[in-house]
């Protein structure tokens, strides 16, 4: 009396086919689930007792084992309460072993029999079409998001009993279809755009100029100056997420039980501000069975570090390394995973402690050395990762109060594009993608500059005591702000304006 289903589970961000096999033998009745299940897999004998016993079916009074296989991978989460009940039933001659070969199946169980939600799958329905499964029967509510999978029949689950009929041919289902193209499209519209913020026609042109080079940006301004507004306007100007970049970012999200409201598919890049309370772990990912933190929520899109001298120094000190490699990877003793974390950073502060020293209108309250350590809590090595420094003043309120509008996101964004087509021709040998991530030497072949650029430069450096590590930054926004003007050579111009994004060096000394 064995029986198999097929479930899945998620590893890092990628899933993998389990099989849940079970056997009912004579003996004291009661349940043990053996391959390595976790708090909640193990928990998943009583839900499924309750689920079975509620929804008048008969829970039989025998010795049941169930085996999760792979044996040698940790199991986690609720997923397998589903597969385990349906192996139950089947092992008891209840559901007829005919149809339940063809699919892979996952669900929590709640203790009167309905199908809940569960996490990652999407990772788990990309996996099943890999392994030539030919459908997968799941919670409703997960339904959108596995049809993104081309090719495989979605069928959607609200409670046991439905999915017992349904194996046994007593009653059908739709199939949900999505065309992934068409969900991408549906959702690849921001809600944000740039005609929203008055004046503040500086910052826009920073931000520009930041998301054309890929360069990690800081606001500075005031409370209430509107920096935070800003900065949620980043994605709207990037390039538009492709399918692939939007399957993965879905991925991340829906491993973290981010994606159970019916949508299919993430097409837009993603902002994500964590709170500077936050823990290493949220940040950065972690836990028993590693799961992906912030940086990787922020995959393809932004991360927003809001009030950025409050957080930890140890939480900017671990930003570093997902920084530099694009991913992060995180070991434990059953094995270490690895989860990419391609982010933009965008943080923000206050010029000073109380926040209003480059406020024209209010008083500042703050003494030169508190400001100073206030800047100082910063990290060299955080601020060496920070190409563009911005000023954002108050807005006046003749801007608040004008009727001109801005240029709307879309014209940003195509400007940034043709920046970014130029970059990708320029390295298109090297293995980068933006002006952001030159090498020295990759600074040095590209932007060489003419007498007049040099001398502006030497002023910069020898004269407003700027620090050596300003002048490569200098040279690779300089270099971005040819690419939008469409120059092939940097010229004088590009670098007195790349210079003014310098303000933390002039002041901070
Ligand atoms: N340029 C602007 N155009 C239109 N509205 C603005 C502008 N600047 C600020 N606002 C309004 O002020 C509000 C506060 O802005 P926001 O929260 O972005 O400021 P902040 O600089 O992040 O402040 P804090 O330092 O307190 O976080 C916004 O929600 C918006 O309604
Ligand atoms: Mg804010």
């Amino acid at each position: 009396m064995i029986s198999r289903v097929q479930s899945g589970a998620v590893l890092g961000i990628d899933g993998y086919v389990v099989e849940v096999e079970v056997h009912l033998s004579p003996g004291l009745p009661g349940m043990s689930i053996v391959g390595l299940p976790d708090a909640a897999v193990k928990e998943s004998s009583d839900r499924v007792a309750a689920a079975i016993r509620n929804t008048q079916l008969e829970f039989p009074v025998r010795r049941i084992t169930v085996n999760l296989a792979p044996a040698d991978i940790k199991k986690e989460g609720s997923a397998f309460d589903l597969p385990i009940a349906l192996g139950i039933l089947a092992a008891d001659g209840i559901v007829k072993p005919d149809h339940l070969h063809r699919y892979l199946i996952l669900g929590e169980l709640s203790l009167d029999g309905r199908v809940k939600p569960i996490k990652g799958t999407l990772s788990i329905a990309a996996q099943a079409k890999k392994a030539g499964v030919e459908g997968i029967l799941l919670p409703k509510a997960n339904a959108a998001e596995a049809a993104v999978v081309s090719g495989l029949k979605v069928y959607p689950l609200e409670t046991l009993p439905e999915a017992l009929a349904f194996l046994n041919g007593e009653l059908e289902l739709e199939a949900v279809t999505k065309d992934p193209e068409g969900e991408y499209r549906e959702h690849s519209a921001y809600d944000l755009d740039f005609t929203d913020v008055k004046g503040q026609y500086h910052v826009k042109r920073a931000l520009e100029i930041a998301a054309a080079g890929g360069h990690n940006i800081i606001l500075i301004g005031p409370p209430g100056s509107g920096k935070s507004m800003l900065a949620k306007r980043l994605p709207t100007i990037l390039p538009p997420l492709t399918l692939d970049e939007a399957i993965e970012t879905t991925k991340i999200h829906s491993v973290l039980g981010l994606m159970n409201n019916g949508k299919g598919l993430i097409a837009t890049r993603p902002f994500r501000s964590p709170h500077h309370t936050i823990s290493d772990a949220g940040l950065i990912g972690g836990g028993k069975v590693p799961m992906p933190g912030e940086v990787s929520l922020a995959h393809n899109g932004v991360l927003f570090l809001d009030e950025l001298p409050e957080f930890k120094r140890n939480a900017l000190e671990v930003l570093r390394q997902p920084m530099e490699d694009r991913q992060v990877c995180i070991s434990r003793a059953s094995g270490s995973l690895t989860f990419p974390t391609g982010f933009m950073l965008v943080a923000a502060m206050n010029p000073c402690p109380c926040g209003y020293r480059t406020d024209p209108k209010r008083e500042c309250q703050c003494t030169p050395p508190q400001i100073k350590k206030y800047v100082s809590r910063i990290s060299g090595p955080m601020m060496d990762r920070i190409d563009i420094h911005i000023q954002v003043p108050a807005v006046e309120y003749k801007d608040l109060a004008s009727n001109t509008v801005g240029e709307p996101s879309s014209v940003l964004r195509q400007r940034v594009q043709k920046a970014r087509v130029r970059q990708l021709q320029r390295f298109s040998s090297a293995k980068i993608f933006s002006n952001a991530s030159m090498s020295s030497k990759q600074i040095k072949t590209h932007c060489p500059l003419d007498a007049a650029s040099q001398k502006i430069m030497s002023t910069a450096i020898d004269k407003m005591g700027m620090s050596a590590r300003a002048h490569d930054r200098i040279l690779k926004v300089a270099r971005t702000i040819a690419d939008l003007a469409g120059d092939n050579a940097v010229a004088a111009e590009h670098i007195a304006e790349a210079i003014q994004y310098r303000t933390l060096d002039r002041e901070g000394g």
